[in-house]
């Protein structure tokens, strides 16, 4: 069967990633979180001092940054910068706070945006994020557009930190959801913003399960209608 681009967008902690990569799993797509993408360039940043109000120094900095992706031993994907492995370092909330700040350098979004196209190349992928329907694939088959009531997420987001031995009160989780939903929704650079063709599902009163399965049930329909009807 035709492989598909199958991308999948919304707000912070709406279950994007754990959706993504159970999705991916069951079709055999390769699955890439670009929201690690950004959190590698915003530790690399944080680390190495970059004043990203400076644009030369941003420019140097990128140059240096190389990301990439391995699947672990348990089969989860983890992310590397320049080799080394950083998966725990960037779910931290220093990288949480700073993060969307980052994210709103054109220089920045055009550097991964243009990874993210070539790791997308052979189609066969499961890619979550916040611009992945509109500007990275626009042309993906299936778009799924995530919300969730914000309570819910931050809940979420508090279990999955707990799971990595982070505790974190929920009000600073609220917070920083609510700062990085404005922040990634109001910039001039690829706006968070549902693509006009993008199925929106509310995961507020849904389990995992349950969104996974409808996700696959949409992209089974899809590609079944594209062999019906070859483009
Ligand atoms: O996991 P969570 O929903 O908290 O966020 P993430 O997917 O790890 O993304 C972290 C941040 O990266 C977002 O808040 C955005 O500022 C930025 N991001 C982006 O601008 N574009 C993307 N395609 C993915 C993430």
């Amino acid at each position: 069967m035709r492989k598909i681009i199958i991308a999948i967008d919304g707000y912070s902690a709406c279950g994007k990633s754990t959706t993504a990569i159970e999705v991916a799993k069951e079709l055999g797509y390769k699955y890439i979180d670009s929201g690690a993408m950004y959190r590698a360039v915003t530790y690399y940043f944080l680390e190495h001092l970059v004043a990203i109000t400076n644009p030369k120094e941003v420019d140097r900095a990128l140059q240096q940054i190389k990301i990439s992706f391995m699947v672990n031993k348990k089969g989860d994907t983890e992310t590397f910068l320049n080799g080394i492995n950083i998966e725990k370092s960037i779910r931290k909330m220093r990288i949480s706070e700073f993060v969307s700040q980052v994210s709103t350098i054109k220089a920045v979004r055009d550097a991964m945006v243009s990874q993210q196209r070539k790791l997308g190349k052979d189609r066969g992928i499961v890619m979550d994020g916040r611009d992945i329907g509109t500007v990275v694939f626009p042309e993906a088959e299936l778009k799924i557009f995530l919300t969730a009531d914000i309570l819910v997420r931050a809940f979420r987001r508090q279990r999955e930190l707990l799971e990595r031995e982070d505790l974190v009160d929920i009000d600073s989780i609220i917070e920083n959801l609510q700062q990085r939903d404005k922040i990634d929704s109001n910039r001039t650079e690829s706006p968070l913003v549902k693509a006009a063709d993008a199925v929106g599902i509310d995961t507020t009163h849904i389990t995992i399960d349950e969104q996974v399965d409808e996700v696959i049930r949409i992209a089974l329909t899809k590609m079944i209608r594209s062999i019906k009807r070859p483009a």
